[in-house]
């Protein structure tokens, strides 16, 4: 399948790309570089072994995508948006516009240019504050506790009446618990500009070096140790999980909610330790308040993915850490 890829330099697109391209698909790849590098692409040829041109054009720009989605494409796999929660709550505007917005104008050239199958990027997020665990599908969405949750449970809607409206297209909603790991070459990774919001960079550059310690949001969760607990997954396997969707439902109209997780919850602590046996270096840490908007424990059920599209993911904790180290360590 031709396949456009928005954000396809980001975190999980460029992994998602590789992927693609394993299985014998074409990606097509867009991305605005707003959080990205153009470097992804030669690193991409050389894991893969195929050279792709990069479309530099943001998602909102009417024209630009016009003239891609001509280009006989079978599907397409959104990731391009905005992702800190934080930055978030202090520019709520630029997040429904590039989110919101950017997921109305894509759908509406992908329609008018009759591309079948659409792949959204959602999160966990859109359960909120889950009442029993592990996370169904069928659970209710919650209340966001910023706008960045709330441009995914919106976008989810807007794309789900979309769906209804044009009975005939194919959509997956997907579902990230915690995306964490990195490419197994050592050649692309997460690259978050400046101090990571997210535990698992933070940690890597505390094992590196570069940051002194972490800061353990919480000691007193009703937890086994009292941190918060999460669903890490590996981000190649994140990447396998869009494949899957796209063999299981393009061509199969509806709209299909999957969770991509590993069906588990590790702690900051249980991760701050796999990441010190995989790297062999001391992590300090100290535990101080608890972060505003965060959850005490969240994990998949991820029956319903294994089910209806045979995937799992396969690769445990110790392979996320071991691969983001050997990240941390390539990518200067
Ligand atoms: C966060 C976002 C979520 C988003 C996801 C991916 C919030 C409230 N949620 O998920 O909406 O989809 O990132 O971008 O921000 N932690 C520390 N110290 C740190 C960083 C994190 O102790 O320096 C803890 C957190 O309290 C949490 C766990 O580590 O228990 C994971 O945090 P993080 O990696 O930021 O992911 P989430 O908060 O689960």
């Amino acid at each position: 399948m031709r396949v456009l890829v928005t954000g396809g330099a980001g975190f999980i697109g460029s992994h998602t790309v590789a992927s693609l391209i394993e299985a014998g698909h074409e990606p097509v790849v867009i991305d605005n570089l707003s959080n990205a590098r153009r470097s992804v692409m030669g690193r991409l040829a050389e894991i893969t072994g195929t050279r792709l041109e990069l479309h530099e054009a943001d998602v909102r720009d009417a024209a630009a995508m016009r003239a891609i989605a001509r280009d006989g494409l079978d599907a397409c796999i959104h990731f391009a948006a905005l992702k800190a929660v934080g930055e978030s709550v202090m520019s709520p505007m630029a997040y429904y516009d590039n989110n919101v917005g950017g997921a109305i104008a894509l759908i509406e050239t992908l329609l008018e240019a009759g591309v079948g199958a659409f792949v959204f990027s959602s999160s966990a997020t859109v359960y909120g504050d889950p009442e029993t665990l592990p996370l169904a599908e069928t659970a209710p969405i919650g209340a966001a506790t910023n706008p960045y949750g709330w441009s995914k449970i919106m976008t989810e809607r807007i794309i789900r009446d979309a769906q209804r409206a044009n009975p005939e297209w194919s959509v997956s909603l997907l579902r990230y618990f915690n995306p964490v790991g990195a490419h197994p070459s050592g050649l692309i990774g997460e690259d978050p500009r400046g101090t990571p919001n997210n535990l698992m960079p933070f940690v890597a550059k505390v094992a590196g070096g570069e940051l002194p310690r972490v800061s353990v949001f919480g000691g007193d969760y009703p937890t086994e140790d009292g941190t918060g607990v999460r669903d890490y997954v590996h981000v190649v396997d994140v990447a396998e999980g869009h494949v899957a969707a796209l063999d299981a439902h393009a061509g199969d109209p509806g709209a299909h909610t999957y969770n991509l997780g590993a069906g588990r919850g590790h702690s900051v602590l249980e991760l701050i330790h796999a990441f010190e046996e995989a790297s062999g270096r001391p992590i300090p840490y100290e535990v101080v308040g608890r972060r505003p908007g965060d959850v005490a424990a969240n994990w998949a059920d991820v029956t319903k993915a294994e089910e209806r599209m045979g995937w799992r993911a396969g690769r445990g904790l110790a392979e996320m850490c071991a691969d983001a180290w050997r990240w941390q360590q390539r990518s200067r």
